[in-house]
């Protein structure tokens, strides 16, 4: 089945970037980045290219673009032309070592199922002093969710802070700014119910069929979810 972030209804309900928080999130990642023009930033899960645009237009910075899905890579070039894109995933970038003043990562890590290898491969791809702009889901509780293989979202293999910010640790990352966004995830939540009336109805959108039961439901895992952004330095 079509992963969500492929899926036209998300976009419609977040107006653009396939996340929650927006554009308002990566320009309040990229105001705390110290980047200046002229950069060169990877946007790591670039999806259909909302952010690399703003990156490239407003920012000045040379932006790259890594994505595994055709489908999102075709939208991406179709926004932001002057990136140059590649397909590939981010659990094996196809760039050399120190390549990169910046590395933006927004709703992805989680995608990934192995947040130690990916954070180790962003930092591979940094130069020292680089900075990651991270956002992402994460979960509560240590656990993970019981998601039909049919519906592919953030929430497939989202973990706890503890467990991220160990990763970035163990990378040899230093934690310049963190911030608390579950507030986001609330707001989109809403938006959903306000559109579809309430979350199971999406589900049963997305999934093609009113299955009575939605995999997503965070509710019956007893997991809650939160979302965060944070910005981290390469040593
Ligand atoms: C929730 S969307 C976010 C897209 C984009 N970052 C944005 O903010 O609009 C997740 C993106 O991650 C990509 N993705 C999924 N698995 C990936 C992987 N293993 N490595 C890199 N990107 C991946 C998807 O194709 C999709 O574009």
């Amino acid at each position: 089945m079509q992963p969500l972030y492929e899926r036209e209804e998300l976009a419609a309900i977040t107006g653009g970037p396939l996340r929650p928080g927006g554009l308002e999130l990566t320009g309040k990642l990229l105001h705390h980045s110290g980047l200046a023009p002229g950069a060169t930033v990877l946007d790591l899960g670039c999806g259909s290219g909302f952010s690399l645009e703003l990156l490239i237009r407003v920012y000045r910075l040379v932006a790259v673009g890594i994505d595994p899905s055709p489908l999102l890579l075709a939208q991406a070039g179709r926004r932001a032309p002057q990136a140059t894109l590649l397909q590939a995933t981010a659990q094996a970038l196809p760039c050399i070592d120190g390549s990169f003043a910046g590395v933006v990562c927004e709703c992805v890590l989680s995608l990934t199922g192995d947040v130690h290898l990916v954070i180790r491969e962003m930092h591979r791809v940094l130069r020292s002093g680089g900075v990651l702009l991270l956002s992402d889901v994460y979960a509560h509780e240590k656990g993970r969710f019981s998601t039909s293989p049919r519906a592919t979202s953030c929430v497939n293999s989202t973990v706890t802070l503890a467990m991220m910010t160990q990763a970035l640790r163990a990378a040899d990352f230093e934690l310049l700014h963190f911030w608390e966004c579950t507030d986001i995830l609330k707001q989109l939540a809403g938006q959903i119910i306000f559109d579809y009336g309430s979350l199971g109805a999406f589900w049963n959108v997305i999934l093609g069929q009113a299955t009575g039961q939605c995999t997503h439901d965070c509710t019956r895992t007893g997991v809650k979810l939160g979302y965060y952004a944070l910005v981290a330095q390469k040593r």
